[in-house]
């Protein structure tokens, strides 16, 4: 039972319910339906005042946290960065319309993204966000060209490739010479991009930016890129005179989706960079720039849970066993797409034994319909039990879609014993809204 609750945010409630974030799930049910997503707004709040306690704690106070928003993406989360005194990277119009409209102070904004149209790019300025993290030299003319029409300095940062692999998966690893994102330092193309930018007059550059990769669970990651980045910024300084304000890490902290990984002490992690990157900066003579962070995964992953209702149970003897619930990729396309594990508790009958060994899957019509294969349920599941899967508040409301048709569920915000919708479901009318 105790390796069910892999966050501290997961209980037993009476009846053997699965309590989350001191809340009976079956009660939830009732109350909103399946399929249904939910948020713990407290370990959300908790998590970002780590982060801001250790830029405080380690780093002297300079540096920035960015809520990376592609992790999960609505109005009540930009209201919650912004109560917390977060900034927030943004990847689209999408999300800075959503931060913008939700009152967002749009100068602690950043906007990443391999490819920004020049249409992006006004709609940025035009919305005030703070900073540009630029991918491309085709982007920077674009930036400094539009900035000079608006009659405005845009702050601009350079995306660079420190060449490192976390040995994680591979989709998600960013910070490689090969990767489609950022300049690469190792072929010289960060130099180059670098001289341009300072020379450019409707730009200001506020430093340097990277991203290794995601489910990172070790600092050594954070430290052998921040080893290479700051060689690179010493070494710019000395050839260009230019010593930047502010070195950008970015995100890629791993959460804990199963109980055999390990929790990880983010305090003491950002501890440990923050010690190493001020002995790499004595070394290397250089004024130590703020340094910034961009978790989104560990913000909101465990902070989220999905349930669901079973509706039919089918087992084929020798061969397979299969529940299906009432969600499925449209909400949760990361084991079809990534192979991402899950632990799944049965949310209704947590204290049974779990002797039925099945693959739980969606209701979508596609074999690669998984939500997770080899999870132990009890014998006796059957319609109308309910499924829990855990660890689902990152990547898997801003990745839903509404293949065949499907509605997306709704998110509710769990807040102390209050709950609240953040997100409404999505009805059958909403589905023909862009129909012409
Ligand atoms: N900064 C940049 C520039 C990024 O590209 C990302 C993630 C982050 C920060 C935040 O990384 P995190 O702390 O969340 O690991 N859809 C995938 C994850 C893709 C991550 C893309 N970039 C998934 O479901 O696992």
């Amino acid at each position: 039972m105790t390796r069910d609750f892999i966050c501290s945010n997961l209980s037993l409630g009476s009846g053997g319910h699965l309590c989350f974030a001191g809340h009976d799930t079956a009660e939830l049910v009732r109350q909103y339906g399946t399929p249904l997503y939910l948020m713990d707004e407290q370990l959300i709040r908790r998590r970002c005042r780590t982060y801001l306690d250790a830029i405080r704690k380690y780093f002297g106070g300079r540096g920035n946290v960015l809520y990376a928003s592609k992790a999960a993406a609505f109005k009540r989360i930009y209201e919650i960065m912004a109560e917390e005194g977060m900034c927030v990277d943004v990847v689209s119009p999408g999300e800075i319309f959503t931060a913008f409209k939700a009152g967002f102070p749009m100068e602690r904004a950043w906007f990443h993204s391999n490819n920004k149209t020049d249409e992006d790019i006004r709609f940025a300025m035009e919305h005030d966000v703070g900073t540009f993290v630029i991918d491309s030299t085709e982007e920077l003319l674009a930036v400094d060209r539009i900035a000079g029409e608006l009659g405005r300095i845009q702050k601009v940062m350079l995306r660079l490739t420190p060449g490192i692999d976390t040995h994680t998966f591979e989709a998600v690893a960013t910070g490689k010479v090969d990767s489609k994102f950022g300049f690469a330092i190792e072929t010289g193309q960060a130099d180059t991009v670098t001289e341009l930018a300072l020379t450019l007059e409707n730009l200001e550059l506020s430093g340097f930016h990277c991203h290794v990769g995601s489910m990172v669970f070790d600092s050594d990651v954070f430290i052998r890129s921040a080893k290479i980045m700051l060689s690179f910024i010493a070494h710019i300084r000395y050839t260009h005179n230019y010593t930047a304000p502010e070195l950008n890490l970015g995100g890629g902290y791993g959460v804990r989706y199963l109980a055999s990984q390990p929790e990880l002490d983010l305090d003491a992690n950002l501890a440990e960079v923050a010690e190493k990157v001020s002995a790499m900066c004595r070394e290397l003579y250089l004024p130590q720039p703020a340094i910034s962070f961009e978790p989104g995964r560990s913000i909101v992953a465990d902070a989220g849970l999905t349930l669901y209702t079973v509706g039919m149970v089918k087992r084929i003897p020798g061969f397979i066993n299969y529940v299906s619930v009432d969600g499925g990729m449209t909400d949760n396309i990361r084991y079809a797409l990534y192979g991402a594990e899950y632990t799944v508790l049965p949310a209704s009958h947590m204290e049974e034994p779990r002797e039925m060994c099945c693959s739980v899957v969606g209701r979508c019509c596609e074999s690669d319909d998984v939500i997770q294969p080899n999870v132990c349920l009890p014998e006796s599941t059957q319609r109308g039990d309910l499924i829990a899967v855990c660890t689902t508040g990152a990547y898997n409301y801003s990745m839903a879609s509404n293949y065949n048709r499907v509605p997306r569920p709704p998110v509710v915000m769990l807040d102390g014993e209050k709950s609240y919708v953040a997100v409404k479901r999505e009805s059958l009318e909403d589905l023909l809204l862009l129909d012409a």
